[in-house]
């Protein structure tokens, strides 16, 4: 899969531009606020509906217009395509469009275009709150099981249920056993789907790490929210008095989460800096491989700022590794020096200058 037009209007400082983007690697380069990272967050917008750098997206629409649209082609494989279209108004309507239909849920967005990002706040895959993690694992789950997003819904329902019993008790008890029978279910399910994706994902993650950095020993483990023991059904009856002191579910699959550890340490508190970024590029390349495999097809990587904390030897292998993933590729960086050489002769790459807003294609062999 991969986006063959990208046409944005009103995001940031952008110009108004159409783009046809190469197949695999794509360099946007340019000066310190040209707008790249502008890009990528259209990009982004297209595919989840949402900004990677600010909550609100008022601060994305660009000044003194009144919304911003962003609207692309994707080929799905096959000669199947799919047009994807996404407006904010600055007074908040949000408008959502596949194939002409409007659409309620960005869930079916993702679908049609999973993205990874690596970002310079990746980093906080590792040191950042579970949730962080767990948005991760889920993006994965997600992409390789189709029956997680269902289980996932009743999981949420069940786990609201609980916690406003939890808080006023509105339920009588036989009605309360049923939604915890429910919660305890889905639970279960969600736990088998993000226990097997583990599995499928540790070893290519430690292959890839391996192809990136010489890092011995560091170990991806799972928690996944309860004493892996004990049937959460006897957990939440032993903390019971508890959680109605909190007014919410301590355990549970909202309280999973991957740990990265190294020589019994935190591992985010040991790497460089430049390492935990190869940590989280080899985390996310090696979710591509993953959902390259399931049926849906490929995800298209999002790398902002790829030099930025690497010396020349790994960025290289970064760049090798980006390559070999043969999926879409949307990269950012200031000196496109650093990134033109080093692709397989087969790979298409498009360059792109970024300047003041305006985007222009530009001779990859030529200066
Ligand atoms: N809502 C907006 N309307 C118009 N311009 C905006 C808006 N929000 C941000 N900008 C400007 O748009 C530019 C966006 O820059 P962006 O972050 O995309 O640059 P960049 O090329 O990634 O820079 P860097 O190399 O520093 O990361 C900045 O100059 C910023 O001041
Ligand atoms: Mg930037």
């Amino acid at each position: 899969m991969s986006l063959s037009r990208l046409t944005v209007t009103a995001v940031r400082n952008l110009h108004a531009v159409t783009l046809s983007p190469s197949p695999r690697i794509n360099i946007l380069f340019g000066a310190n606020g040209s707008g790249k990272t502008s890009v990528l967050e259209a990009i982004h917008l297209l595919g989840l509906a949402r900004s990677f750098r600010s909550v609100r997206l008022q601060p994305v629409i660009q000044h003194e217009t009144s919304a911003c649209t962003v609207f692309g082609q994707v080929e799905l494989g096959g000669g199947a395509r799919s047009q994807l279209g996404v407006t904010r108004e600055r007074q908040g309507d949000f408008q959502i469009r596949i194939d002409g239909r409007n659409v309620r849920s960005a869930a079916e967005l993702a679908e049609t275009l999973p993205l990874q990002l690596i970002n310079p706040d990746s980093f906080r895959l590792l040191e950042g709150a579970p949730k962080l993690r767990r948005q991760f694992l889920d993006w994965g789950v997600f992409h390789v099981e189709p029956r997680f997003l269902s289980a996932w819904v009743r999981l949420q329902k069940a786990l609201r249920q609980r916690n406003s019993w939890l808080r006023h008790g509105t339920l009588d008890g036989a009605s309360q056993a049923a939604w915890d029978r429910e919660l305890c279910l889905a639970s279960d399910e969600i736990d088998a789907y993000r226990r097997e994706y583990i599995q499928a994902l540790k070893p290519v993650f430690e292959q890839t790490l391996r192809e990136l950095l010489e890092l011995e020993g560091l170990t991806l483990s799972y928690y996944r929210g309860w004493d892996k023991e004990k049937p959460l059904s006897d957990v939440l009856a032993a903390s019971l008095l508890r959680d109605q002191q909190l007014g919410h579910t301590q355990a549970g699959p909202q309280r999973a989460d991957l740990r990265l550890r190294l020589a019994h340490h935190n591992a985010a508190e040991i790497l460089s800096r430049g390492q935990q970024k190869l940590v989280v590029c080899a985390l996310r390349i090696a979710q591509g491989h993953l959902v390259s495999q399931a049926k849906r097809g490929q995800c298209i990587y999002l790398v902002d700022d790829l030099p930025s904390e690497l010396d020349e030897h790994h960025r290289r292998a970064l760049c090798r590794l980006l390559d070999e993933l043969n999926c879409q590729v949307f990269i950012t960086c200031v000196d496109h020096d650093l990134l033109k050489e080093g692709w397989r002769d087969e790979t298409p790459v498009s360059m792109f200058h970024v300047e003041h807003g305006r985007i222009t294609p530009h001779p990859v062999h030529q200066e």
